[in-house]
C-alpha cells in the first residue's frame, strides 16, 4: 500500500477510486495498536474506504518534552495496516504539508468543554488538536470520521467542531480497547517498564470499583474516594479524577437520575501521563 505524503497525491488516489461511496477518515498519530486497529476495522465494516491519516501534531503538544519522546513507528504502522485491507490509504503528511510555514493553532470557542480535565491541565491542547482534525477533514474530505472514547473529551469537542462550523461529516465514537490487564491501550504504554505498565492496572482497576460505589454512593464521596486510593498507592501519582456529565463534561457535584456520567482519570506512572475514563451509568 502506497504511502500518501501530500494532499496532490491524496487527491488523485480519491479520484482514481473505481468506487468512492462512503470514505471514512481515522486521524491517528501513528504507533499504532489495537485501540487504533479496532478504530480502523469499525471504519472499515461501515464505509467503502478509508483513509487512516499518521501524523504527529507538533501544535496540541504543550510539553515540548512529550512531543519528542512521542514513539514513532512509521514503517511498522505501514506493515500492519498493509495486512488489514485493500480498501485502507495511508496518508502521512508533513508538517509543512499540514501548517504551511506557520505551525500554529487557530482559536476556538468550545462553550466549556475544553476548560476542564485534560483542557486545564494542557494549555491549549484542544485548540491544537481541532486545528489539525479540522485541517484533516479538508484535506481528505470524509463523509464519517472515527474517535476512540479513550480519548472522551477530544471526542465531545470534535462534536462540537462539527456542530459549529457545520460540517457535513458524522462523527463515531468507538469503545476503548485494553490490555489484558485492563490498561487502557495508548502509544504512551510502551514506555512504562514493564513492571509499571503491569502496576497501572490499578487505574482501570480504581474505576471499576468507582463505578460500583457511583451506585450507592454520591459523586462527591466517589472523588474522595479515589482520591484516597491514589494516595496510598507509590508508584502512581494522580492528576485529577473528575465525574462528569458527559454532554456538558461539567463536575457533578449532585447526581440526577435522568444524567449520564463519566469518571475521568489523569495518572502519572513514573513520568508518563496516561488517562482514562469509564461509564459511571
Ligand atoms: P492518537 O492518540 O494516535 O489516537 C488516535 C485515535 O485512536 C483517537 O481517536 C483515540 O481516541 C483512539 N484511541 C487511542 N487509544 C485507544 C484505545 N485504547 N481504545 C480506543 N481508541 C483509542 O488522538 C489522537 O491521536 C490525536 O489527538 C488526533 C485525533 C490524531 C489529532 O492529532
Amino acid at each position: 500500500m502506497p504511502l500518501i505524503k501530500t494532499c496532490k497525491e491524496l487527491k488523485s488516489r480519491l479520484d482514481a477510486l473505481d468506487w468512492r461511496g462512503q470514505l471514512a477518515l481515522v486521524p491517528t498519530m501513528g504507533a499504532l495498536h489495537r485501540g487504533h486497529i479496532a478504530l480502523v476495522e469499525k471504519a472499515l465494516s461501515e464505509n467503502d474506504n478509508v483513509v487512516v491519516s499518521i501524523f504527529v501534531n507538533p501544535t496540541q503538544f504543550n510539553n515540548k518534552e512529550d512531543l519528542k519522546k512521542y514513539p514513532k513507528s512509521l514503517i511498522a504502522d505501514v506493515a500492519l495496516l498493509d495486512d488489514i485491507s485493500k480498501r485502507l490509504l495511508i496518508f502521512a503528511p508533513s508538517i509543512k504539508e499540514v501548517y504551511g510555514s506557520d505551525i500554529a493553532s487557530n482559536s476556538y470557542d468550545f462553550e466549556g468543554l475544553d476548560k476542564v480535565m485534560e483542557g486545564s491541565f494542557r494549555a491549549g491542547h484542544f485548540n491544537g488538536v481541532a486545528t489539525v482534525v479540522e485541517a484533516l477533514f479538508k484535506m481528505v474530505g470524509p463523509n464519517r470520521a472515527y474517535f476512540g472514547e479513550k480519548d472522551f473529551q477530544q471526542l465531545q469537542i470534535i462534536k462540537k467542531l462539527v456542530a459549529k462550523k457545520q460540517l457535513p461529516i458524522e462523527i463515531i465514537g468507538c469503545p476503548i480497547v485494553r490490555e489484558a490487564n485492563g490498561l487502557a491501550m495508548s502509544s504512551r504504554n510502551e514506555r512504562l517498564p514493564k513492571a509499571l505498565r503491569m502496576e497501572a492496572s490499578f487505574i482501570y482497576k480504581t474505576l471499576q470499583d468507582a463505578k460500583d460505589k457511583f451506585g450507592t454512593k454520591s459523586a462527591r464521596f466517589v472523588v474522595d474516594w479515589v482520591k484516597r486510593q491514589f494516595e496510598k498507592h507509590t508508584h502512581l501519582e494522580l492528576e485529577y479524577i473528575q465525574i462528569a456529565d458527559v454532554d456538558s463534561l461539567s463536575p457533578v457535584p449532585r447526581k440526577k437520575k435522568s444524567g449520564k456520567y463519566r469518571a475521568f482519570v489523569a495518572v502519572y506512572a513514573g513520568g508518563i501521563r496516561l488517562i482514562d475514563n469509564i461509564a459511571l451509568n
